[in-house]
């Protein structure tokens, strides 16, 4: 099957306290077609195994095998390509960049894959469009509210058409009914070749998730939600 993430003894200690393994020791099958939340209390390691997932942070132990890809920690160049070309990803605040309008956040990943320049901007164009906020493109971050903000993240993200979407408390800066349209807007990128991912500290939402992921001193329970 393709498509997939497959992490095997996972584990993750900070250097400061050595003595404290924020990812202990997970193995876990993320099945292509699926959405996964992840709940857990602040500290809980949650941001940590995003961060690895997104080959953005390195493992202390452990493996993790995208859709046949055995990753190697060590070639940081070959990373950085699967993650521009297969995973999206969008934090809780701060996903563009302060120097670049709305489309120029959104179409930038995918000029520095496709180099054409024209085709980016239509494709990005495009997915701004679909999010609602064609009237926003040449608007500056600091000059679009946080739910906008996080509209054209979600567009930055999808722009390279990724297997994997990977998303941190992406409404947790929001009121309950900006959280709701960014959760709608997320589930509905569901795809059968399509795996993500998200942590959030709301339930109602975490439950909507087909594969619910609780947190806890680096160890992990799952469920099948809602519980
Ligand atoms: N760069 C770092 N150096 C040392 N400790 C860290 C670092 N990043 C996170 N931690 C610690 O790892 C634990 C898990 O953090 P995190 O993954 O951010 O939790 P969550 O996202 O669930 O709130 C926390 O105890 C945090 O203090
Ligand atoms: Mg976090």
């Amino acid at each position: 099957m393709n498509n997939y993430i497959k992490i095997k003894n996972l584990t993750k200690k900070y250097e400061k306290n050595k003595s404290i393994k924020v990812i202990n020791d997970i193995t876990f099958y993320f099945e292509p077609g699926k959405t996964y939340s992840i709940m857990g209390p602040s500290g809980s390691g949650k941001s940590t195994l995003l961060n690895l997932l997104s080959l953005i942070d390195n493992p202390t132990a452990g493996s993790i095998e995208i859709s046949n890809n055995k990753i190697n920690i060590n070639n940081k160049l070959k990373n950085d390509l699967i993650r521009a070309r297969k995973i999206g990803i969008i934090y809780q605040d701060k996903n563009l960049l302060s120097d670049f309008t709305a489309l120029e956040n959104v179409y930038l990943p995918n000029l520095l894959i496709s180099k054409e320049k024209q085709k980016s901007i239509e494709l990005a164009k495009k997915l701004i469009k679909n999010l609602g906020m064609s009237h926003r493109i040449k608007h500056f971050p600091n000059e679009l509210s946080g739910g906008e903000n996080q509209r054209i993240a979600i567009a930055r993200a999808l722009i390279n058409n990724p297997d994997i979407i990977l998303a941190d408390e992406p409404t947790g800066s929001l009121d309950s009914d900006n959280a709701k349209l960014i959760f709608k807007i997320l589930f509905n990128l569901k795809n059968k070749n399509r795996i993500i991912i998200f942590a959030t500290h709301n339930r109602y939402f975490a439950n909507m998730a087909d594969c619910k992921i609780i947190m806890n001193n680096g160890n992990i329970n799952f469920t099948n939600a809602p519980i």
